[in-house]
């Protein structure tokens, strides 16, 4: 007979989702309200709201979008980009390919600007890319790869974009509420999010936001946007419509229930204070790290700390260290994708999951699957080190 799922305990401490706070799992066991109830609207309104917060935005179009980040990433692209533009894109990583691959679906042209995975898109590479096409409609960047763990120097990247009059789109999936995300402040056109990082939700929701001049470009647009379900001028007629929201799909009510209480607790603890937490939570696992004898994949002011790369070292079996965590511990870590598939692996600090007790399960974790394959470490180094910068 067919039984109940019952998922298995586990940290989650791989490249996203994270672990889900008990505070947002009751929330979505909410009663449901039907997508144009009065009390669930106003609470469309606070999650806006909280949302613009988050983005350190005062931009009117700003919602969540029913699908995962990356229905976020083809909202911006299918609004904006039309057949015929030119979209210049920086692929230091997997998703930068996954935009490219949306410039060209949308009938537009890219020019792409590569760096080396594992450093951050290079300002000097992107503005001789903006002077030798003159006239391109976008700049398109991830703010923060979870492919390798690298941070990309956002407000230097759309202050580029702005001197030559294209709009940015932002990838800030990985980094909203685990790093700075200053919308305003950097001029940024169009930015989506997720919900599965460092909100520490579960997957499936999209915070986006558009700024003035992102909104004019899709007002003005010459043909239609191609996708009827991410066209931002039907949804913002139900999500910005005030009490005559008319109706654009059934709204996924549970999981903006948990949205809104993640955005609820991201605002309790004070994003600053989020910020904080995930660097200091980095800190102590690069030191547990190094003192175990691993490196870090990034070089020091490139490195996100809620996505760090380790250097697999060499004779280590890395597919069997993850298994051994995952049925032995419960602990579950990500592997290297793309050009580092096997050299890698991906430790996250997101959200709910930058904690101390998740720096320490995982180096215990790693420590006993590396030292079961004869990696040569001293016992203990690991914790010992974290704990000299958790116990403040
Ligand atoms: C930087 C980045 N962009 C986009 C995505 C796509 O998000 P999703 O898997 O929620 O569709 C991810 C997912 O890991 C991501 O890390």
């Amino acid at each position: 007979m067919t039984k109940p799922f019952q998922p298995p305990k586990r940290l989650l401490m791989g490249p996203g989702p994270s672990d889900v706070h008990h505070r947002v799992l009751s929330a979505m066991a909410r009663p449901t309200l039907g997508h144009l109830d009065p009390a669930f609207v106003g609470m469309m309104d606070e999650v806006k709201s909280m949302l613009q917060e988050a983005f350190f935005t005062a931009n009117a179009l700003t919602l969540p979008i029913s699908g995962p980040g990356s229905a976020g990433m083809e909202a911006c692209f299918v609004n904006l980009v039309e057949p015929g533009d030119t979209v210049v894109v920086c692929v230091n990583g997997v998703f930068g390919g996954r935009m490219r691959e949306n410039v060209e679906r949308c009938g537009a042209r890219a020019v792409v600007v590569e760096n080396d995975w594992g450093t951050p898109v290079d300002p000097d590479k992107v503005e001789a890319a903006l002077k030798a096409n003159p006239g391109v409609k976008a700049l398109a960047f991830v703010h923060a790869e979870t492919s390798t763990g690298v941070e990309s120097p956002a407000g230097d990247l759309c202050a580029l974009a702005r001197e030559h009059g294209a709009l940015s789109i932002v990838d800030t999936v990985t980094s909203l509420a685990g790093i700075p995300v200053l919308v305003d402040h950097w001029g940024a056109d169009a930015v989506y999010s997720g919900s599965q990082k460092c909100l520490s939700c579960p997957p499936g929701l999209s915070p986006l936001t558009f700024s003035d001049r992102a909104a004019e470009t899709l007002k003005s647009r010459k043909t239609k946007v191609q996708s009827w379900f991410l066209d931002l001028t039907l949804l913002t007629a139900y999500w910005g419509g005030g009490a005559k929201r008319t109706y654009h799909h059934t709204a996924p009510v549970n999981a903006l229930y948990g949205l809104h209480e993640s955005l609820v607790m991201l605002h309790e603890e004070g994003i600053e204070h989020s910020w904080t937490r995930h660097a200091m939570m980095h800190q102590a696992l690069r030191a547990g790290l190094e003192a175990m004898g691993l490196s870090l994949l990034v070089a020091e002011g490139a490195r996100l700390p809620q996505l760090n790369a380790v250097v697999v070292p060499d004779g280590i079996d890395e597919a069997q260290v993850r298994s051994v965590l995952l049925t032995t511990h419960g602990l579950e870590i990500g592997a290297g994708l793309g050009a580092l598939a096997g050299k890698v692996w991906r430790i996250g600090l997101m959200g709910q999951s930058a904690t101390p007790r998740h720096v320490a399960s995982c180096l215990g974790a790693l420590e006993s699957a590396l030292a079961a394959q004869g990696f040569k470490l001293s016992a203990g180094a690991g914790a010992a080190a974290a704990n000299r910068l958790l116990l403040i």
